[in-house]
């Protein structure tokens, strides 16, 4: 079968076209058919017209993928074993996975767990990974359902709508902070026990704190809502912070730290150690998968993924966009 892919070129007249994909332009010792992909933020980042995130021209997208081994190179997996890729430079700096076939680095191969399928493993993706090791960054802070609410922003998005998920699942009342109006009854389902509009979360502006209100939160929305986050949070209160759909800069006092005892957890899954990765995949394989998995609410082929992408950066969608390679 002839091999194709989703190639970009920011700097050109049509910066985001598929076409035939020649397997000598893949780098990698191992070589993956892939199975499926999924649609992120960064992903809708890298096909707009000149953008920076891109590191090469022309550039395979998709920073995940789930696919079987062709070529195991020197990675000592069998022909057919099953696995992840996601982060390090894939999709931004290497080939990757809106593609039928790619080449990575075989340090970088996360072993399918037992008890995922391929399927799910890019129904969660990058986006519900990232929820998940921000659940687990609270509960290393010591941050339990006992506690107080929890609150989620950018809710109705990849990373927002896998945290409503898992929050709820592990017995918080999530607060779910979004800027779809519409957004109520697609969050109740997820098990949202409250949603609130994005400006919602904090009080008392004069104040350089405002009032307690959550014990933890999961924000990937960054700028101000992280600003507003850390004057909320109860004593001792933790947030994972993961992105800036909302900016980049971060305005705060030293107050929540030094008079609330707050913490402020970054998240990373790019770079993160394998040890940790290949666990907190395990981890999440022994959860109730279903829900987290319905949040994937559209499958696309990859003569489908420019206007996906699009969409996604136009902040249209709601939930997660799988593809289907
Ligand atoms: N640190 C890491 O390792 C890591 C990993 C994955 C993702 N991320 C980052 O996490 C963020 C979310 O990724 P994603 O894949 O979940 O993206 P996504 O599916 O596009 O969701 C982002 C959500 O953010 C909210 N939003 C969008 N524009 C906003 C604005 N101007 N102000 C406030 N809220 C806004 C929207 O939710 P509502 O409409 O519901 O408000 C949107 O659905 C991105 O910044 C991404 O780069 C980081």
């Amino acid at each position: 079968m002839a091999e194709r892919a989703l190639f970009i070129s920011p700097q050109a007249e049509i910066p985001a076209e598929v076409r035939a994909l020649d397997l000598r332009e893949l780098h990698g010792d191992v070589l993956i058919e892939v199975k499926y992909s999924s649609c992120n933020y960064k992903d809708a980042m890298v096909i707009q017209p000149g953008n920076r995130i891109a590191r090469r021209d022309p550039l395979i997208g998709g920073v995940d993928l789930a696919g079987v081994i062709v070529d195991p190179g020197s990675s000592g997996r069998p022909v057919g074993a099953s696995v992840i890729v996601h982060g390090y430079d894939l999709g931004v700096a290497h080939h990757g996975g809106f593609a039928t076939a790619a080449r990575v680095d075989s340090s970088w191969l996360v072993d399918l767990p037992v008890g995922m399928s391929l399927r799910q493993s890019m129904e969660i993706g990058t986006a519900g990974f990232t929820a998940f090791a921000s659940l687990k960054a609270l509960e290393h802070a010591g941050i339990t359902p006992d506690d107080g609410e929890l609150l989620v922003t950018g809710a109705t998005g990849g990373v927002g709508s896998a945290a409503v998920v898992l929050g709820a699942a592990a017995g918080y009342q999530v607060v779910a902070s979004s800027g779809k109006a519409t957004a109520s009854t697609y969050l109740g389902d997820l098990g949202a026990a409250r949603i609130i509009g994005r400006d919602e979360i904090s009080d008392l502006p004069q104040r350089v704190l405002g009032s307690t209100r959550y014990a933890g939160a999961i924000d990937c929305v960054g700028g101000a809502t992280l600003s507003q986050i850390l004057r909320s949070l109860n004593y001792g209160g933790c947030v994972a912070a993961s992105g800036l759909t909302g900016g980049s800069n971060l305005e705060t006092t030293v107050y929540p730290f030094i008079v609330r005892g707050v913490t402020l957890a970054g998240i990373d899954v790019v770079q993160m150690p394998m040890t940790k990765r290949q666990q907190l995949w395990n981890d999440l394989a022994t959860t109730d998968l279903t829900a987290l998995c319905a949040m994937a609410t559209m499958t696309v082929n990859l003569d489908q993924l420019i206007e996906a992408l699009s969409a996604l950066h136009r902040s249209e969608i709601t939930g997660r966009i799988l593809v289907e390679l």
